[in-house]
């Protein structure tokens, strides 16, 4: 038995339908070959600043194979989670992985923005808003609307490389990576945390914000 996948992606774009494409193959190989190179996962989660026993609402955009939604489940036992992507493949994957979860988790294939189920306390965004291209902004700007005041958004994804061949190839790969998210979501949100940390030595710059929305 599998956790049920909701919506019904009537609001497909260039930009999600491209995702849809690359994750039918990528979904299949995903699980075994990003642990390599999408660093900073655990240590977001860590930066949250909600109680391990609040009733708070996750939300993760672009949740994939629901790695991070189990890493939540465990640590935070009372929480509800939600997970909005765009890949039926990932979601699938994810399906299967929170499964010992299924009763406090919500998965919805559609491309954000879209319309929520629910107020979220927590929204978080693990290595998708580089891959959302175009409409990273307007990503941003709709978090910050979906969230109450005093609700955090948590981001981790790749921040820059100094080299240009690496920067073509994650083009390539769908992923911009030219330091354009950190600095516009600084500009909504009261830092929580903000760190920039070296890849394999300087092969690229992962970052991790987290950010409270202060006023309405
Ligand atoms: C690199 S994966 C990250 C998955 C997961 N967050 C993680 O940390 O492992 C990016 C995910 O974002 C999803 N995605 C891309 N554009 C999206 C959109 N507009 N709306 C919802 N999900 C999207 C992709 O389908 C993919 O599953």
């Amino acid at each position: 038995m599998n956790i049920e996948i909701q919506g019904s992606l009537s609001n497909t774009t260039v930009q999600s339908a491209a995702m849809r494409r690359y994750y039918r193959l990528h979904a299949i190989i995903y699980d075994a070959t990003r642990w390599s190179f999408l660093w900073g996962r655990n240590q977001v989660l860590k930066q949250i600043p909600i109680e391990k026993t609040a009733n708070a609402t996750f939300l993760e955009i672009g949740c994939g194979t629901g790695r991070n939604l189990d890493q939540l489940a465990n640590q935070f036992p009372s929480a509800q989670l939600f997970g909005i992507d765009v890949s039926r493949d990932m979601l699938e994957k994810a399906a299967k992985t929170l499964i010992q979860n299924q009763h406090r988790v919500q998965l919805l294939e559609t491309a954000y923005p879209s319309e929520l189920p629910t107020t979220p306390q927590v929204i978080l965004c693990s290595y998708a808003l580089t891959m959302f291209n175009p409409g990273w902004e307007a990503a941003i700007e709709q978090a910050w609307k979906d969230l109450p005041v005093g609700g955090y958004i948590a981001i981790v994804d790749f921040h820059d490389t100094p080299f240009k061949w690496m920067e073509r190839w994650m083009g390539f790969n769908h992923v911009r990576m030219d330091g354009h998210l950190l600095p516009f979501a600084a500009t909504r949100f009261s830092a929580v945390h903000q760190s920039v940390h070296k890849a394999y030595f300087g092969w690229w710059r992962y970052f991790i914000y987290v950010g409270q929305k202060t006023v309405a």
